[in-house]
């Protein structure tokens, strides 16, 4: 029925079609067609509603295509697997599932929204319809259990770089791995990894990109906090166009970390990075440290030199800036 609709209003796109008309042509109540027009709003879909004029479609959801990613993709293995989906609880959830299942190293996961999309520390991941990318990576990389978290900073690399070609935009890596830009959050990364005995099996990169969010589409607490694409870029972002660009810039890095370990990615982390030399105060499970961001190891910790001299290794943490 929702299909119906939706090709009757385009059908009729600028025009406004009474309930009555739309009830006849469709041969359903009027009660029924108001409680379609509410799910293709929920949707994304946008309507004008004047009492007896009725309803006239304005606009319709950003959707991404299967069709027009698979064309742009220019990847040898990420990406091929493409799992499309409108409504997720959380693409790490689906991702996970098909790893299990024997899902091969590249495969995607991507959804329109997320109602339950997960952030580091247990925070949430706003995802709203249409205006993000929200999506999961499985990859099958050939190395021991603790160096996992040096992909999380190799996909950072790889996202920023992206952004920054894509819409010409100053982003910066803030350890260890939320995207900046003008000190706002623009995306995160999650790295989830599966292990038996000690043995890496598999690991999930989740990745959120706030893309066209306006203002108003951030919760009220988020507005200070974080920004889009869109905003700083002051136009509409092409979504399937980034997706198909970071799984470029992912493959090519991948590649090199394989040949050559984690050294290079080090240095183009660090040239991208707004947290060295920096005095920061990191919450970490164990509490809280202040000091001055001096590095990064080889399994991608961050060095923090205290103020009596002393430099500590942190592996997990959220940083913030203090003034100084
Ligand atoms: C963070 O900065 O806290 C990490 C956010 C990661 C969000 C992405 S969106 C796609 C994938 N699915 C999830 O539930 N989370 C990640």
């Amino acid at each position: 029925m929702d299909e119906r609709l939706i090709e009757l209003l385009s059908q009729n796109k600028g025009e406004f079609l009474s309930g009555e008309e739309i009830s006849r042509v469709l041969n359903c109540s009027r009660t029924a067609v108001w409680k379609h027009i509410q799910s293709l709003k929920e949707l994304g879909y946008t309507f004008e509603a004047v009492p007896r004029k009725g309803y006239r479609l304005i606009g319709e959801p950003d959707r991404i295509d299967p069709d027009t990613l698979r064309n742009r993709l220019s990847t040898r293995v990420l990406g091929h697997q493409l799992h499309l989906f409108t409504d997720v609880e959380s693409t790490q959830d689906i991702a996970h599932e098909l790893a299990g299942k024997g899902a091969p190293e590249g495969t995607l996961v991507i959804a329109e929204r997320q109602n339950s999309g997960r952030g580091r520390m247990g925070r949430i991941w706003h995802s709203p319809r249409g205006k993000g990318i929200y999506m999961s990576m499985i990859l099958k990389p050939e190395i021991p259990l603790p160096l996992t978290p040096q992909l999380t900073l190799l996909t950072a690399v790889a996202l920023c770089r992206t952004i920054r070609k894509l819409a010409g935009v100053d982003a910066g890596i803030k350890w260890p791995n939320d995207l900046l830009i003008g000190g706002r959050k623009i995306s995160g990364i999650l790295l989830e990894s599966s292990a038996e005995d000690e043995r890496l099996i598999n690991v999930v990169a989740g990745i959120g990109i706030s893309v066209n969010l306006a203002e108003e589409d951030f919760p009220e607490e988020l507005r200070k906090v974080a920004t889009s694409l869109m905003m700083e870029a002051g136009r509409h972002i092409d979504r399937e166009e980034l997706i198909a660009l970071f799984l470029t810039e992912l493959e090519e890095l991948y590649g090199l970390y394989q040949r050559e370990g984690f050294s290079p990615i080090k240095s183009l982390w660090e040239a991208l990075s707004v947290t060295l030399d920096r005095q920061v105060n990191v919450r970490t499970p164990k509490g809280n440290v202040e000091g001055t961001a001096v590095g990064i190891d080889d399994m991608g910790a961050l060095m923090v030199r205290m103020s009596d001299g002393k430099t500590i290794k942190l592996y997990s943490g959220e940083v913030g800036f203090s003034a100084g």
